[in-house]
């Protein structure tokens, strides 16, 4: 089974969900001595499959997958009142139905029960014999793991807190990804409603290290090697970057997000639920300032009804209703190959 370090460098290449995680970054990550992902959060088994396929194709090297956690397999759910999460999303919608208007769409009804096809992408990766499988936004069960196991994955858990950690751990989980507060894109919180601590993450990675045994991966606002040499300090197997691949050739991020991360007139970032109903990290825009404020704690109802409007502005190259997924990093993204990113971490 894969461990961490069997990498000539400690860096995993993050999975971004949403188009900027390639076959073609994943594997540029992991033919430069890293550890490279592909996103399976919001994708069908079908399109995991053929990125599988076109994965290998590229590498023969050891490569991860990330899929999302539902609520319903969720062992550590912490889930608001039913009837309070239906009136949130519906008020959400309400305030969102204006501007759905304008663009001439409409609204989709919201469906809290939509798993992001978790048994197919399951039943897909215990016999695809990945190297590594990695759980985003929740605790998968003890069972789950083992399944893993079973086809000869390694398995990795986000977690976000001593007790998050513990509790993947517990089971099964061989490697933890420890994302810390100024990590780009969702935050890994296994609880939907909890708000995300901000300890640092070099503290973080301390706290986690002196829980549990197993490896640890850090993640959140990785800049350069001096933060590399801190988190390994402090504990950490391995670093995560997400935010630094964000513009390369071989990211898939919509142009209108890289071209935005270049843009001087984007100064800062803000974490928000307002795209997905889950806390995230993005450059700061006209549609967070507007919504922030009465955004629900409801995945995957609340990214469901702003998918419209993200995909409108996409297509319009509008970075201004896009979630535009950045750590407070961001300009230091360049259009380099993902191999001198990679590289460059080490250099000093
Ligand atoms: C555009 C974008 C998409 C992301 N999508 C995912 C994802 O699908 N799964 C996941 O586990 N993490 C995702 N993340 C979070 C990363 O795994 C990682 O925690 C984060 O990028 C690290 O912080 P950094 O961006 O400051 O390097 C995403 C981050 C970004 C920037």
């Amino acid at each position: 089974m894969f461990t961490i370090d069997q990498l000539d460098l400690p860096v995993v290449g993050a999975p971004m969900a949403g188009g900027p995680s390639t076959p073609e970054l994943a594997a540029a990550v992991t033919n430069a001595g890293g550890l490279g992902f592909l996103a399976a959060g919001n994708t069908s088994a079908g399109a995991l499959k053929h990125a599988l396929e076109r994965t290998r194709a590229l590498t023969d090297g050891p490569f991860g997958v990330n899929i999302f956690v539902p609520d319903h397999a969720n062992e550590a759910a912490d889930l608001p009142d039913p009837r309070l999460r239906t009136a949130a999303v519906q008020a959400f919608r309400q305030q969102l139905a204006p501007e759905v208007a304008a663009l001439g769409m409409e609204l989709p009804a919201p469906d809290a029960e939509a798993d992001d096809y978790w048994a197919a992408k399951l039943d897909l990766l215990r016999n695809a014999g990945v190297a590594v499988v990695s759980f985003t936004f929740g605790l998968p069960s003890a069972s789950v793991v083992s399944s893993l196991h079973l086809s000869g994955s390694t398995v990795a858990v986000t977690v976000t807190d001593q007790l998050e950690a513990v509790s993947a751990v517990n089971n099964g989980a061989d490697l933890l990804c420890v994302q810390g507060p100024l990590a780009g894109g969702h935050r890994s919180t296994h609880s939907l409603i909890r708000i995300p601590g901000d300890t640092a993450l070099p503290e973080l990675v301390r706290d986690v290290r002196a829980a549990v045994g197993v490896p640890l991966i850090a993640a959140g606002g990785i800049s350069g090697p001096h933060d590399v040499v801190e988190l390994l300090d402090a504990g950490a197997d391995a670093v995560q970057i997400g935010t630094l691949l964000l513009r390369c050739p071989e990211s898939g991020a919509a142009q209108a997000h890289k071209d935005a991360l270049a843009d001087p007139s984007f100064t800062d970032t803000t974490v928000t639920r307002a795209f997905s109903g889950r806390w995230a990290r993005g450059l700061t825009n006209t549609f967070i300032r507007k919504h922030t404020a009465h955004a629900p704690a409801a995945y995957p109802e609340v990214n469901q009804l702003t998918k419209p409007l993200r995909v409108a502005a996409s297509n319009a190259k509008d970075p201004q209703s896009m979630g535009l997924w950045a750590g407070p990093q961001f300009a230091l993204a360049t259009e380099s190959p993902a191999a001198d990113v990679v590289r460059g971490l080490f250099e000093r």
